[in-house]
C-alpha cells in the first residue's frame, strides 16, 4: 500500500506545481511557496521546519537517535507528544476574513486604488481568490492535516521499526484531546502504520483524555491568573498597537490603495492568517500573501510569539505548571518502561502516542525547561530579539511533536529528546543527546516530587472543587 500510494502522490503534487508555477507566471511570476511561510506562527506548515518532506514525506534520517555509539543501545520505549495536523481556521479567524474580504471586494468596486500596482494587487485577489470558508468549518482537520499524521506516524515507524511493529500493535497506547481535530488526527496517525503494515481495515483504538491532554482549563490558578486576565497579556496588547505593527498596517494599505484607517490590527492579522491557511490546506500561494514583505512577516510572527510566550510558556510560571499532570504521566511511563523486569513479567508498552494542541506542547515543553531566552520577549525589544530561541514557527507548526526515547545501554537506560524528528538536549545536561535516564530525573527532581497539579492550580484557597466548565 505503502510504496504504491506514495509515487501517485509524487505525480499530484508534480502536476499540481507546474498549475501552480503556470498560474502564478502569468501574473505576478513566484516560486510556489510564499516567501513568508516560515513565519506563521502557530500556523506554520511542518514541511516549513523540515523541506526535506516537500521531496519526500517518508524520508527518515536515522541519524538522529544517538545514544552512545559503544553502549550496545536498543529503543525500548517511544513518548511522543503531537499536536493536531494542519486544520481550517476557527470561527474568529473566519469572521475576520469575512470583514477582510468584503473590505476588499468594495474597494476594488469604487475602482480608486491609489496606484496602478495597487489596482493590479485588487484584480489580482479578486479574481483569484473567492471567500470559501463558512463557520462550520471551525479548527476542524483539513485533508492535509490527516496526511500530515499519516506520514509522521510512518516516519515513526521507520524510525523505530522494533517499537511502532505489526505485532506490538495491541500494546501501543494511544490518547487524545476530546477536541474533533484531535481525534481526527489520532485516527490518521493509526491509519498511517496499519496501512504501511497493508491492513485493509483500519482498527482503531484510542482514549480521549482531557485531563491529561486539555489540563490549562482545568488549571484554575492559569485560567483566572492569565487567560481571563487582560494584565497578564499586556505586552501583547501593547504590541499590537505599537509602531512595528502600524508601519506593517500602513504598508498593507498602500498596497492595497486603502487609507490606512480601514484596516485594524485584526485585519491586518486576518490577511497574514488567510495567506497561511491558503497554502497549509490548499498547497496555494494565494495573492493575499503579496501584502507583506520578509520584515512584515517577521513583525508579525513576533506578535504571535509574544502571545504563546505570555499565555503559554515562560511569561507566568502557572503556564508551564498546570502541565504538571503530563509531566508525570510522561515519567512515570518512562519509569516503568526502563525498570529492570524478571522474564516472565509482561513487557511494558512500547509506544505511549499523545495527541493534543500547541496549547498541550508550549506549557510542556517550558516546563522542561526548553526555549528560554536571557531575556523576555517584550513589546519594546522587538529589535534585541532577532536571534531568540522562543520561535513558535519552529516549536509549534502543525503536527508538532516531542518525542522522549528510552533506550536500553549497557550502563543503564538513557533518553534521548527530539523535537520535531531533530536532537534537543536537556537544559542543564546539555554535553550528550541521550545522558543516563537516572541523570535526567535528577535534574528534574523537585519536579518529580513536586509539581502538584492541585496545589499549583488551586493555590491558597486549597480547595479542589470541580473546575470543568471551562
Ligand atoms: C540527519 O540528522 C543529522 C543529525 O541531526 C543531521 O546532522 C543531518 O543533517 C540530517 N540529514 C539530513 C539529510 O537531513
Ligand atoms: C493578572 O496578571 C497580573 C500580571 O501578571 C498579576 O499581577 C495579577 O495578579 C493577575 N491577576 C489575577 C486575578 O490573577
Amino acid at each position: 500500500m505503502f510504496s504504491v500510494l506514495l509515487p501517485t502522490n509524487g505525480l499530484l503534487m508534480a502536476a499540481l506545481s507546474l498549475l501552480l508555477a503556470r498560474l502564478s507566471s502569468s501574473s505576478l511570476s513566484v516560486p510556489d511557496i510564499p516567501h513568508i511561510a516560515a513565519y506563521f506562527g502557530t500556523k506554520t506548515r511542518y514541511e516549513e521546519v523540515n523541506p526535506q518532506l516537500l521531496r519526500d514525506l517518508s524520508s527518515v534520517n536515522a541519524s538522529v537517535l544517538k545514544p552512545p555509539p559503544n553502549e550496545r543501545c536498543s529503543p525500548v520505549h517511544l513518548t511522543a507528544v503531537i499536536r493536531h495536523g494542519s486544520r481550517y481556521p476557527t470561527v474568529k479567524n473566519i469572521r475576520r476574513i469575512q470583514k477582510l474580504s468584503e473590505l476588499v471586494r468594495r474597494e476594488a468596486a469604487r475602482g480608486s486604488a491609489g496606484s496602478e500596482a495597487a489596482e493590479d494587487l485588487l484584480q489580482e485577489i479578486q479574481s483569484r481568490w473567492e471567500m470559501w470558508y463558512t463557520e462550520d468549518m471551525d479548527g476542524q482537520l483539513v485533508m492535509k492535516g490527516r496526511d500530515d499524521l499519516r506520514h509522521l506516524a510512518r516516519r515513526l515507524a521507520g524510525l523505530f521499526p522494533s517499537l511502532l511493529s505489526e505485532e506490538n500493535m495491541r500494546r501501543l497506547s494511544f490518547r487524545t484531546s476530546s477536541k474533533h481535530r484531535c481525534v481526527s488526527s489520532v485516527e490518521a496517525f493509526q491509519e498511517g502504520l496499519q496501512q504501511l503494515w497493508g491492513h485493509d481495515e483500519v482498527e482503531y483504538s484510542h482514549e480521549v483524555d482531557d485531563e491529561l491532554m486539555r489540563f490549562f482549563e482545568r488549571c484554575r490558578g492559569y485560567v483566572e491568573g492569565v487567560e481571563n486576565n487582560r494584565t497578564a497579556l499586556l505586552e501583547v496588547e501593547k504590541f499590537k498597537h505599537g509602531e512595528e505593527m502600524e508601519g506593517v498596517r500602513r504598508r498593507m494599505a498602500e498596497r492595497l490603495g486603502l487609507p490606512h484607517h480601514h484596516l485594524t490590527p485584526d485585519l491586518v492579522e486576518a490577511a497574514f492568517f488567510l495567506c497561511s491557511y491558503e497554502l497549509s490546506i490548499k498547497s496555494l500561494h494565494s495573492p493575499w500573501c503579496f501584502l507583506f514583505d520578509e520584515n512584515d512577516a517577521k513583525v508579525l510572527e513576533y506578535k504571535s510569539d509574544l502571545k504563546q510566550y505570555w499565555k503559554r510558556s515562560h511569561g507566568h510560571v502557572i503556564s508551564s505548571l498546570s502541565s504538571c499532570p503530563l509531566f508525570h504521566h510522561v515519567f512515570r511511563t518512562l519509569d516503568k518502561a526502563g525498570r529492570p523486569r524478571r522474564s516472565t513479567e509482561a513487557s511494558p508498552e512500547p509506544a505511549s502516542i499523545l495527541v493534543g494542541h500547541a496549547e498541550t506542547l508550549l506549557p510542556l515543553l517550558s516546563l522542561l525547561g526548553l526555549y528560554k531566552d536571557q531575556t523576555p520577549p517584550t513589546a519594546n525589544n522587538y529589535h534585541s530579539q532577532h536571534g531568540r530561541r522562543f520561535r513558535t514557527s519552529r516549536i509549534v507548526p502543525y503536527a508538532a511533536n516531542l518525542l522522549f526515547v528510552l533506550y536500553d545501554c549497557q550502563r543503564g537506560p538513557r533518553l534521548q529528546l527530539l523535537i520535531n524528528e531533530s536532537p534537543a538536549r536537556f537544559p542543564g545536561l546539555e554535553e550528550e543527546d541521550a545522558p543516563l535516564y537516572r541523570d535526567v530525573r535528577a535534574t528534574y527532581r523537585n519536579l518529580l516530587d513536586g509539581c502538584d497539579f492541585h496545589r499549583e492550580c488551586e493555590g491558597r484557597t486549597g480547595g479542589r472543587g470541580p473546575n470543568t466548565e471551562l
